[in-house]
């Protein structure tokens, strides 16, 4: 049997209007987003660069207090895993081809009290997620390559949400499965229906015209999925 999470909207900052980024953040939550999914970018391990732990530690100051899912797109991501986990990330999802070693690296998010996740690339295959289920709190798939954001979704990923599905319902953990990368009002509910319960999306939110009426619009598309 499938787990049901409520389905959540995490609209992911890299298409935020830096230059206000407090006031961006604080209207996609009016709107109705549920996380605030933050994109760590090092021009290294993916071809662009982005903002660090100062960039969180600020938002926190300004006391935003919503759940801050942070993407680690950054190698080697051990070094910054402690940084974030102080400047208030409650998740932190990682690259297994980033880390030296994936089950340690997890675990030096957990010793933090936080939630963790893994992230695979669209070639990326799912095993290497089956013997570090017991330490994960969400499954990341990339239906894009990582480092930009407004690109085209990648619609095989579709069947590797369904196999991650049943590898998740099979372990019984609650493991959230999250999707990033082209997500739109008009492809959310195949994501949906494919097993994902954690929906990205940056440039179709922040390039809306209106935040609050594209997260409900996705809120229905997601609906008709179940
Ligand atoms: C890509 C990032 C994504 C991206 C999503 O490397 O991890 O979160 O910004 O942006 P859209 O929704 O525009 O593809
Ligand atoms: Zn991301």
């Amino acid at each position: 049997m499938s787990q049901s999470f409520k389905p959540l909207i995490a609209p992911s900052i890299l298409a935020a209007d830096f230059s206000r980024l407090g006031e961006e953040v604080r209207a996609v939550l009016a709107a109705g987003a549920d996380w605030i999914h933050f994109d760590v970018m090092d021009n290294h391990y993916v071809p662009n660069l982005s903002v660090g732990p100062l960039v969180l530690e600020a938002l926190r100051k300004a006391d935003i207090d919503a759940f801050m899912d942070v993407h680690l797109m950054v190698e080697p991501a051990e070094r910054l895993i402690d940084d974030f986990a102080a400047a208030g990330a409650n998740l932190i999802s990682i690259h297994p081809e980033s880390v030296r070693h994936l089950d340690r690296a997890l675990a030096q998010i957990k010793e933090h009290g936080i939630q963790a996740g893994v992230v695979l690339n669209p070639a990326t295959s799912i095993e290497v997620v089956d013997w570090v289920m017991d330490k994960l709190d969400l499954i990341l798939v990339m239906s894009v390559n990582p480092g930009f954001g407004g690109q085209a979704f990648i619609p095989a990923m579709l069947e590797k949400l369904r196999q991650l599905r049943s590898r998740i319902d099979a372990n019984g953990r609650p493991i959230r499965l999250e999707i990033d990368g082209g997500i739109k009002t008009n492809n959310i509910a195949a994501a949906a229906a494919a097993g994902a319960d954690t929906f990205v999306a940056g440039s179709a939110i922040f390039g809306s015209a209106d935040y609050a009426q594209t997260i409900a619009l996705m809120r229905e598309q997601i609906a008709t999925a179940s």
